[in-house]
């Protein structure tokens, strides 16, 4: 089943007009939402940034965020999904094909589930990643459905044997492709501050609060692509790559090479937000 409006409908049956105003210009907002065990994980949060940007963009849902979450939380039990994630993303509708906003247009809401495993391999050995030029627009804090910049990246750097682009704008660092990007310096993390020119991810949010109750120093801070090399560990967040050492940047081996103590907490007090809210321990996904 996928939630089509306010209608939960087998696939075939929901119908995408060709001149749906995502298909042709990407105007719409979406996102992913993880589900652990039969359960959404920090479901409000990912609703609220969706409304937010929603907003940000000149596009008023007709529902709110209760209402949203009420249906998100029917189509996983439909499904009866256990772990995947959720795929959400309202357009600003159909009409004739014209730039500008249409007069009057009924916003277009799809929802669907997909089974995926946690992402054990990734989050034990770490992955190698690259930079590359950051060349997206300076909105980045919109969860848009425009991702070329972010799609383009995303293979360059599979082109060249890595799993994540390290996205670089004027000498600093400013997130993955499809990730957050976060080093530890001297027993200090890192990340880049949530303004205009990052996603501001909920995983980021919740490993600067995990950190916090760890008592781990926390610099919200831009930093150079030669921190990144000389950090002593490097990881990414975000909904799909969870805690994600990093243990290669370009040609450089980042540390030793493995995942690093710091990263290790942060994955154990991810592992415990799990744990909380979704009644999903780390031993049942296989980690
Ligand atoms: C560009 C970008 N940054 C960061 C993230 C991580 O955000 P979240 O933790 O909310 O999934 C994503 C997720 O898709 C992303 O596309």
């Amino acid at each position: 089943m996928i939630l089509w409006n306010d209608r939960l409908v087998p696939r075939s049956e929901a119908k995408v007009d060709i001149e749906d105003r995502g298909y042709q210009f990407g105007d719409g907002v979406y996102e992913v939402i993880r589900v652990y065990g039969g359960r959404t994980f920090y479901l409000q949060e990912h609703l609220l940034r969706l409304e937010k940007c929603a907003r940000e963009i000149g596009l008023p849902l007709p529902w709110d965020v209760s209402q949203l979450a009420e249906r998100i939380n029917q189509l996983v039990e439909a499904n009866q999904l256990r772990e995947g994630t959720v795929y959400l993303q309202v357009t600003r509708g159909a009409a004739p094909r014209n730039h500008a906003f249409p007069e009057s247009v009924q916003p277009v809401l799809i929802a669907y589930t997909s089974e995926a495993p946690r992402p054990v391999a990734m989050l034990k050995d770490g992955i190698r990643t690259c930079t590359l030029e950051d060349i997206r627009w300076l909105r980045c804090d919109i969860k848009s459905l425009n991702l070329l910049g972010a799609v383009l990246a995303k293979q360059e750097a599979l082109e060249r044997g890595c799993k994540e682009a390290i996205l670089v704008r004027n000498g600093s660092v400013t997130e993955g492709s499809s990730s957050n990007v976060f080093i530890v310096k001297n027993d200090t993390l890192y990340t880049h501050p949530a303004n205009n020119l990052i996603l501001h991810g909920i995983t980021r949010a919740i490993i600067l609060k995990c950190a916090e109750e760890a008592g781990i120093p926390v610099k919200e801070e831009t930093f150079s692509v030669d921190s990144l090399y000389n950090a002593d560990e490097v990881f990414i967040t975000g909904t799909t790559v969870e805690v994600c050492p990093v243990t290669q940047v370009d040609d450089r081996k980042i540390g030793s090479g493995t995942p690093g103590p710091l990263t290790r907490r942060l994955q154990q007090a991810f592992d415990e937000q799990i744990a909380r809210q979704c009644g999903c321990s780390a031993e049942m996904s296989g980690l």
